[in-house]
């Protein structure tokens, strides 16, 4: 069996050019890369102003923050505080790209979200978007985003949908029962020496580590409509319509510590 975390690690630094230009696939010449912050009413799910009426004057860090887009967007909404942490250099080059476009305040470091370099109880808010399925350790994704967050603080991830995930492509059929092993390896491009492997855990298996890891789950959103036409057109979300009418793409969890 290959070293998961070399492997993905490996993966990120050959895929990241590929993938920001993704995020970017939709921007037209001179217009701002985009910046999205994940609590503004676009993302899964939409925002949750009960539990997060806003993000000014927060301390905000992003667990796999990629290139940055969420840090960034959260540091423009008035975050005081904003840090973000991946283990690809690649993708902190693409992340601290951003934050000079925008000129905005944030940190970004390189690390392992199974063993944040961060201190304990530094932050009000944690966010990880679609990176813990890449994680076989997931108690200890948990066991850190709690430990780095304040009694209270709010962690807000979401890994794509485990459903989604087992569906062929071709037929959208199940390709493979919800309880067999999560553990998948997913061509990304032929030509890359790395493939990735991702667990496409239960929702249940998700939501009961999130438990046991102290947290209250305070949302558990399955974000969706059955009409395919809600998702043409729309960037990083037009690709297999039919079969998001059907599954959710993501699911998404907001949970406080206790
Ligand atoms: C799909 S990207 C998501 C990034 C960002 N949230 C976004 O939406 O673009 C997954 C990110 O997780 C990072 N990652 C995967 N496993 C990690 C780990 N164990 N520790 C730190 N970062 C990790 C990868 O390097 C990559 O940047």
């Amino acid at each position: 069996m290959t070293d998961t975390r070399a492997e993905n690690r490996k993966l990120w630094e050959e895929w990241s050019e590929d993938f920001q230009a993704l995020w970017n696939a939709n921007t037209a010449e001179g217009e701002a890369p985009p910046a999205p912050c994940p609590f503004t009413d676009d993302p899964p799910g939409g925002s949750q102003p009960d539990l997060l009426p806003t993000v000014e004057g927060i301390d905000f860090v992003e667990l796999g923050c990629g290139g940055g887009q969420g840090s960034v967007g959260t540091a423009l909404e008035g975050a005081d505080t904003v840090v973000g942490v991946d283990f690809s250099a690649a993708q902190l080059d693409h992340a601290r790209h951003l934050r000079d476009h925008y000129g905005v305040d944030a940190r970004f470091v390189r690390g392992d979200v199974t063993n944040l370099p961060l201190p304990d109880a530094s932050f009000d808010v944690a966010f990880s978007g679609w990176v813990y399925q890449m994680v076989p350790d997931l108690e200890a994704c948990l066991a850190e985003a709690r430990r780095v967050l304040r009694d209270d603080g709010l962690l807000v991830f979401d890994v794509p949908h485990p459903m989604y995930e087992r569906m062929d492509p071709e037929t959208n059929t199940l390709t493979r029962s919800y309880h067999a092993d999560p553990r998948r390896e997913i061509v990304i491009d032929e030509d890359y020496e790395a493939d990735m492997v991702a667990f496409d855990r239960k929702v249940s298996t998700l939501h009961n580590a999130a438990v046991a890891a102290g947290f209250d789950v305070q949302r558990l959103l399955e974000p969706g409509t059955a009409d395919p036409d809600d998702y043409e057109d729309k960037p990083l979300e037009s690709d297999r319509p039919d079969l998001k009418a059907m599954v959710p793409r993501t699911v998404r969890f907001w949970a406080t510590a206790r």
